[in-house]
């Protein structure tokens, strides 16, 4: 128990799409594409923020505001770096959660330059309070801030240069409807396809200076989630293996091995994901069964199971999610190799599932 529990935590580390721990991480940020042209994918996205980017450069105008929704690891953080580039100005990041008082962001705010960037990471965990001073920076470019306290304090307005908001989440239903509203621009981030991620690799490779057999190459990105930031950390851990083997070239029995190693299998799922799936199947009958239950019998956040685990498990027809709750579908039982269970369907019929 307590050496599966180890081994938990170090393939979360690894193949868990969330952020590293240290978020500036050097290697990840080398290997964040600079500009459209190397970030690769998304091409809807890219068709249509180029257009607006060019209109607003003619025009002499800040972007309008830009909330970027999608799971973790897809590219929020990087395309929000690259409109900053592209358009020529300064980006200021912060995140939901660190926004603590109206002053703090206040004191970011006024010290933006026209047309600059805000980024506000995981936009979907700020305050009320904060959201409120947002909508008037957001509209009408002008902040109102209380000087003073008790009886002397009083409002004061406070105009902004205009500048672009991009907002990131990874859970969009959960944004207020008048924030979601204030901005111009909405964009979806999509599971990549597998050919995109063999070029993310291709790039990433060619960074870090380590060579793969086109074999090696395929089979990664098929066990990378449709996620770049997992493609590009799986590469990471195949490296160490390469570099501690000798391995000049790296080909496709050291990718499975590396694999192994990291209890990962051919669809990208880790020891994490397989103990929801068996627990909702051994506890729960495969459910329907409520997210609470399964964070309590796994002891795992239900924000992390919503926000890491369950969008790929949904993505690949894993999983089900109904008014009743979660289920796991025929698919998942199969990739698991365990028996189907007799089951009653909406009618009451016997079933097997
Ligand atoms: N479209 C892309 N093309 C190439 N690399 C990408 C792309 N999107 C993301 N990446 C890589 O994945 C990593 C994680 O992306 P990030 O922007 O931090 O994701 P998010 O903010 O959505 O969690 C980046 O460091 C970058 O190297
Ligand atoms: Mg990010």
């Amino acid at each position: 128990m307590i050496e599966r529990k180890k081994n938990q935590e170090k393939i979360k580390s690894i193949v868990t799409p969330k952020s590293s721990q240290n978020e500036n991480d050097s290697v990840e940020v080398s290997l964040r594409p600079k500009n459209l042209e190397e970030y690769i994918g998304q091409t809807e996205i890219k068709k249509n923020l180029s257009i607006f980017m060019q209109a607003a450069k003619k025009r002499k105008e800040a972007l309008e505001h830009v909330l970027l929704s999608g799971p973790p690891g897809l590219g929020k953080t990087t395309l929000a770096n690259i409109i900053a580039r592209e358009m020529g100005v300064h980006i200021k990041i912060t995140s939901g959660p660190a926004l603590e008082k109206q002053g703090d962001l206040a004191a970011i705010i006024t010290n933006l330059q026209e047309g600059d960037v805000l980024f506000i990471d995981e936009i979907h965990r700020l305050k009320p309070v904060i959201e409120e001073i947002l909508y008037s920076a957001m509209e009408d470019f002008c902040i109102d801030i209380i000087i003073g306290k008790g009886p002397s304090a009083r409002s004061m307005r406070l105009s902004l240069p205009r500048f672009t908001l991009i907002g990131a989440t990874t859970k969009l239903n959960m944004l207020s409807a008048p924030l979601r509203d204030r901005f111009g621009n909405i964009f979806t981030l999509q599971f990549y396809k597998n050919e995109e991620i063999e070029k993310i690799l291709q790039r990433s490779s060619h960074i870090l200076a380590c060579k793969l057999t086109k074999e090696a190459m395929i089979h990664l990105s098929k066990t990378s989630r449709q996620t770049p930031r997992i493609a590009n950390r799986l590469l990471r851990r195949i490296r160490d293996y390469a570099e501690v083997h000798n391995m000049e070239i790296i080909d496709e029995t050291a990718t499975n091995e590396t694999l192994d190693s990291l209890g990962v299998d051919i669809l990208g799922l880790d020891h994490a994901d397989r103990h929801i799936l068996q627990t909702i199947i051994e506890k729960f009958h495969g459910g329907p069964v409520g997210l609470n239950t399964i964070s309590a019998a796994i002891s795992e956040e239900q924000g992390t199971i919503e926000d890491i685990y369950e969008p790929f498990l949904l993505k690949l027809g894993f999983l089900e999610r109904t008014p009743r709750g979660r289920i796991v579908t025929k698919r998942a039982y199969q990739h698991l190799k365990l028996p189907l269970q007799e089951k009653n369907n909406q009618k009451g019929q016997k079933t097997f599932w």
